[in-house]
């Protein structure tokens, strides 16, 4: 039964395969890859046994007819229409569910947003990319959503960056999260958990049905869902709610955002329980907002900022899907990469070197005024050491001021790479402040840059551990 039910499959397969790249140059292997066994797993039971019919005959019902619909003559403008690439090829054949419509004969969602869909053709990039971290997944805040979907899922939004599924399902159709049931949030948190377990997949980037007008830096369309470059940051801007900067239109900074950080002294007196931003404020440091500042002028790398692709030109040239920084490609025409390795090193040296000994002053004036070295600290990230904290009504503003800086550089992660006038400039902001209390200077620790990255490391951690214990708070 299954082999015979099989057999239209493979058919159909190699019938796709000999008239393949069809309207173009053709690739190395001369045409489209075959359908693969981990696409053919993906097929529900109802679906094994259906034939191809061609994306002429998805048209009648997902045409161009209906505007709420559209699908087919999108698709028809891509590159993917013109190589072949048809509607059955990222879901499976169609003639069951032209026979009798429905969700339980066609591939769709969750398991249609699986790279597995993409790697029949993209090989190399899905290679890159299963080496990256989006397609790894930060478990906690996932499991947070279904065991309290009314908190994680809706009021914070954790999964909007952390669940690559409901950021492409939710965020990107602009479902209302607050009128979703809390069935409705743990059903996509469920799926991201057992079927795309990634932070983010494919098509959480790219729509995989139409040119969307957003180009690489190169000018390139590749049907990105989001601009690569983005310079007005209102939508992320100080107190900016989920809602908001989780929509974010850019790329990577719809999830590599502050989430609405904000050091105004009255918020940083207020918001006394937990760093005020995250480890996603990449963004933020990029463009340097997000950190207190200070009366006098503010210092910032504005061409970082302002290459073009921003976050890809760095971390994605020649479309490199590991998202890891090249030094030879991503840091042209600006730098050779000799001066790019050589800067970066000698940037982290230093701002290593600054926060250490930022974190020494904190840590001196904490034991001579409150008893404690730690006592500088967010009340979440001391309690996580076994600590009673102190009253933050007898933390003075100016170490809020100072540990809101010294967070918000750590949580980047680049150590001043992004941004290096900006890092250093929060860096002497702390200082000043520090120094309206006459908080000592203790002698630099005798360690070396590895040393201090461990050890500040080690502390991004333990802010990191501190968030799962509350909800979200800009
Ligand atoms: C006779 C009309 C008809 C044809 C032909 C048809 N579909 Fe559908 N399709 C539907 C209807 C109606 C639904 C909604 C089913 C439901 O909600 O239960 C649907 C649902 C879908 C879904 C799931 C959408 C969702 O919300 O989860 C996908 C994917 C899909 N179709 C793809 C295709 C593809 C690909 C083809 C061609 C191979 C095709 N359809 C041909 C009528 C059609
Ligand atoms: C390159 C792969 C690819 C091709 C080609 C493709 N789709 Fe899809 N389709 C997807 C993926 C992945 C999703 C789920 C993500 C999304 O909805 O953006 C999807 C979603 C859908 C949905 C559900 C839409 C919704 O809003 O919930 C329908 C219906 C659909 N496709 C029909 C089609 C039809 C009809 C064609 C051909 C005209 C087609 N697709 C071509 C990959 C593809
Ligand atoms: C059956 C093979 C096949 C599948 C499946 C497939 N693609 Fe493609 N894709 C191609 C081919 C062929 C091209 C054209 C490449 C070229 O000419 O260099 C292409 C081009 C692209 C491009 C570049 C578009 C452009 O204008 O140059 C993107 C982005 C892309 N695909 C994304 C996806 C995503 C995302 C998926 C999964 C949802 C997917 N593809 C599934 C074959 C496929
Ligand atoms: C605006 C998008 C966004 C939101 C909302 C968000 N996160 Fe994150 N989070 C990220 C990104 C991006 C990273 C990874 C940063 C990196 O690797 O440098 C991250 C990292 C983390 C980490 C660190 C994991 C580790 O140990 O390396 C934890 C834990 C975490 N998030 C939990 C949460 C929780 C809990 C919530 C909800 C209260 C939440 N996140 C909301 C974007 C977000
Ligand atoms: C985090 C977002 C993100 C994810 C995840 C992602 N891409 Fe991309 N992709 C991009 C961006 C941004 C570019 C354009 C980069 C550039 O060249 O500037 C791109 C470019 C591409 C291109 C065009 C390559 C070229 O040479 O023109 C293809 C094809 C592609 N992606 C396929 C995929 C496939 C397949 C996957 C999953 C295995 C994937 N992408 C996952 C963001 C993403
Ligand atoms: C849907 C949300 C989302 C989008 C969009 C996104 N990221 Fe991420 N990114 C994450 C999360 C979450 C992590 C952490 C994943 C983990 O550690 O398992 C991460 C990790 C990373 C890392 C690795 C950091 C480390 O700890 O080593 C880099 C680099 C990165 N992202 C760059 C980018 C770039 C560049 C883009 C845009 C092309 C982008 N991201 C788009 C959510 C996202
Ligand atoms: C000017 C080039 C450049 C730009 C633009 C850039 N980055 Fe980076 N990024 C780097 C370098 C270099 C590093 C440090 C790599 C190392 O540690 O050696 C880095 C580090 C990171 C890290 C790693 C932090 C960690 O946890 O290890 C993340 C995440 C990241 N960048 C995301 C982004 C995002 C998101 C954007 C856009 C908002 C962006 N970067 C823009 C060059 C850049
Ligand atoms: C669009 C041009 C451009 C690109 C691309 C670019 N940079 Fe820069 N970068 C600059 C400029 C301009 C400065 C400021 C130069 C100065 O003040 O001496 C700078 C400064 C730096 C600094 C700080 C130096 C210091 O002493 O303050 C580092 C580190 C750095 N870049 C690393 C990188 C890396 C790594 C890449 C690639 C991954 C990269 N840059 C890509 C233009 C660029």
């Amino acid at each position: 039964m299954t082999l015979f039910a099989s057999i239209p499959i493979i058919a159909a397969a190699l019938a796709l395969q000999s008239c393949g790249g069809v309207g173009g140059p053709q690739t190395d292997t001369g045409g489209l890859p075959s359908v693969t066994q981990q696409f053919l797993a993906l097929l529900g039971v109802d679906q094994k046994s259906a034939t191809y019919i061609g994306a002429d005959a998805c048209a009648g019902c997902h045409g161009g007819k209906n505007p709420d619909d559209p699908i087919y003559a999108h698709w028809k403008d891509t590159v993917h229409a013109e190589k072949g690439v048809t509607c059955e090829r990222c879901h499976g054949p169609g003639s069951a569910h032209q026979a009798a419509p429905s969700k339980e004969n066609i591939l769709t969602f969750p398991k249609s947003h699986s790279p597995v869909v993409c790697a029949q053709c993209h090989g190399p990039t899905h290679d890159q990319y299963n080496f990256s971290q989006h397609s790894k997944l930060i478990v906690d805040p996932v499991e947070e959503a279904i065991l309290n979907p009314n908190q994680y899922g809706r009021n914070s939004r954790c999964i909007s960056c952390h669940s690559g599924l409901f950021a492409t399902e939710i965020v990107a159709k602009g479902v209302d999260v607050a009128a979703m049931t809390d069935d409705e949030i743990k059903h996509i948190a469920e799926a991201t958990l057992t079927t795309v377990p990634h932070s983010a997949s494919c098509v959480t980037c790219h729509n995989p049905h139409k040119k969307t007008g957003n180009l690489t830096d190169s000018g390139k369309e590749v049907m990105l869902r989001n601009k690569t470059f983005n310079s007005d940051t209102t939508d992320v801007g100080p107190g900016t709610t989920a809602q908001q900067f989780t929509n974010f239109d850019h790329g990577c900074a719809k999830c590599h955002n502050g989430r609405g950080t904000n050091p105004a002294d009255a918020r940083l007196q207020a918001s006394t329980a937990r760093p005020s931003m995250h480890d996603s404020n990449q963004y933020n440091m990029l463009m340097g907002f997000g950190g207190v500042e200070g009366t006098g002028p503010v210092q910032r790398n504005t061409a970082h900022a302002n290459a073009p692709g921003q976050c890809s030109k760095c971390h994605m040239p020649d479309s490199r899907h590991t998202f890891t920084v090249s030094f030879d490609k991503g840091c042209a025409p600006c730098h050779s990469a000799a001066d790019a390795a050589a800067r970066t090193g000698q940037v982290k040296s230093e701002v290593l070197g600054l926060l250490t000994s930022l974190r020494g002053r904190m840590e001196a004036w904490a034991a001579a005024n409150l008893g404690d070295a730690d006592f500088w600290d967010y009340t979440s990230v001391i309690q996580g050491e076994g600590k009673t904290p102190p009253n933050q009504a007898n933390v003075p503003i100016e170490i809020k001021r100072a540990r809101h800086n010294y967070y918000f550089i750590i949580r980047s992660g680049d150590y001043g790479v992004h941004n290096a006038p900006y890092a250093k400039h929060l860096v002497t902001v702390a200082n000043t402040n520090l120094d309206a209390l006459n908080a000592p200077r203790p002698a630099a620790p005798n360690m070396s840059a590895e040393q201090q990255l461990r050890v500040i490391e080690e502390h991004r951690k333990r802010a990191n551990q501190a968030e799962m214990n509350l909800p979200e708070d800009n």
